[in-house]
């Protein structure tokens, strides 16, 4: 049995390795699973990008290595578009860079601008990987509580109270997995203002910017000097359904991506240049494809909080992200047992608030990535366990 080092006894159990056991059981007693708790659309990337990439991979040259930073034509169609969508000026040369998806570079940023023993304030709840990132390259997890009486915001007056003198970065995500809650320019502004402050680096995953009804989310580089100390990533994952192409980009201040770049180039070789096609295609589709897919989003989350209203459950109240947000009712107080028993009685898979942290605790995370008949049979049978 080989002795895991110490810094791996730090990383959180997988979120869903006790919820898969139970599936399993569920599915060998003939059980038909029903997936309403990962955030992996079911829905396909736009037909065009799907024939860019396999036209581009029979091509002579698709299989060499690719440029470490990524395509320059991509990162001047980037440019173009934060350009057109958020008024934001970037130089395709160094102030863009390719990722493998949001997730590989948000697990390289850490050890990329951080010292062993440096700490990252780190939401709660939170994607999980924020928290494993800073634990893989040995730094020290400090974390601000996102509650709803402060609408899912962090509360930089608590945060300065606690400040350490090591701490060296923040990791914000707005629209907000888990909770939904949307970014907003004036809370933009006095991060930025606060990082500044403190000499503290800005990461800014912002992979939910397209998902929304109405009132474009904002980009943290809107606020005047954000490119000082911040950068933003960005995912061809929920913008698209291109989360299994392994595609995503990060923009903003060049020293940050230059230091990233120096373990991107020691760690991997780059994507795979007919998919980098693809999401050339992909940004050039983006004003036909994706209001159709906000449409779809936006039926599939009335379809969700509908049968949540039926039981008077209090979900928050958000027209972003691909996931519904709620609190459950006193009766429930431990969500994974919760969830587990919904597998269990009836088969739907719910995400448990509190696997994504302490403050998520009480409350389930609903994922609109299934189609509405789906879904509503899962919430008819999720209505059946609360109110047997
Ligand atoms: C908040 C957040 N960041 C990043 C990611 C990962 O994005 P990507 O597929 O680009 O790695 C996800 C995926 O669910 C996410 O919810």
């Amino acid at each position: 049995m080989i002795k895991l080092p110490e810094r791996m006894a730090g990383v959180p159990p997988y979120l869903y390795a006790e919820m898969d056991k139970v599936i399993q059981e569920a599915r060998n007693s003939g059980k038909e699973i029903i997936n309403i708790a990962h955030g992996d659309p079911d829905l396909m990337p736009p037909q065009e990008v799907i024939e860019e990439l396999s036209h581009r991979a029979g091509k002579p040259g698709a299989q060499l290595y690719p440029p470490y930073w990524g395509l320059i034509e991509l990162r001047e169609d980037i440019a173009r578009w934060m350009g057109k969508r958020f008024g934001v000026e970037l130089s395709p040369e160094d102030e863009i860079m390719i990722l493998i998806g949001a997730k590989e570079g948000l697990t390289h940023l850490y050890t990329a601008l951080c010292d062993r023993g440096d700490y990252a304030l780190i939401p709660d709840p939170a994607y999980p990987t924020y928290k494993t990132s800073v634990i893989f390259a040995e730094g020290m997890v400090h974390y601000f509580g996102l509650k709803q009486e402060n609408d899912f915001l962090p509360e930089l007056k608590e945060i300065t109270k606690n400040l350490h003198k090591k701490t060296k970065l923040m990791i914000i995500n707005y629209p907000n997995n888990p909770t939904t809650k949307k970014g907003d320019i004036t809370f933009f502004k006095e991060l930025v203002s606060f990082c500044r402050r403190h000499n503290i680096y800005l990461i800014h995953d912002n992979p939910y910017s397209e998902i929304y009804e109405t009132d474009p989310p904002p980009s943290i580089l809107q606020v005047d000097g954000a490119k000082d100390i911040a950068v933003e990533l960005h995912s061809f994952s929920k913008t698209f359904n291109m989360q299994g192409y392994r595609i995503g980009w990060i923009c903003g201040n060049k020293d940050m991506i230059k230091a990233l770049a120096v373990v991107k180039t020691n760690t991997d070789s780059g994507i795979f240049l007919p998919i980098q096609y693809a999401a050339i295609k992909a940004l050039e589709l983006y004003e036909t494809f994706v209001p159709g897919l906000r449409e779809i989003y936006k039926k599939r989350r009335k379809i969700v909080q509908g049968y949540l209203e039926k039981i008077g459950w209090q979900y928050y109240r958000s027209d972003s992200t691909i996931y519904v947000w709620t609190r459950m009712d006193e009766r429930f107080k431990d969500s994974m047992k919760f969830v587990i028993g919904l597998i269990k009685e009836k088969g739907v898979m719910i995400g448990p608030g509190a696997g994504y942290g302490r403050y998520g605790e009480g409350y389930l995370r609903f994922s609109l990535t299934q189609p509405e008949e789906k879904l509503r049979t899962g919430m008819e049978r999720f209505l059946e366990f609360v109110n047997p």
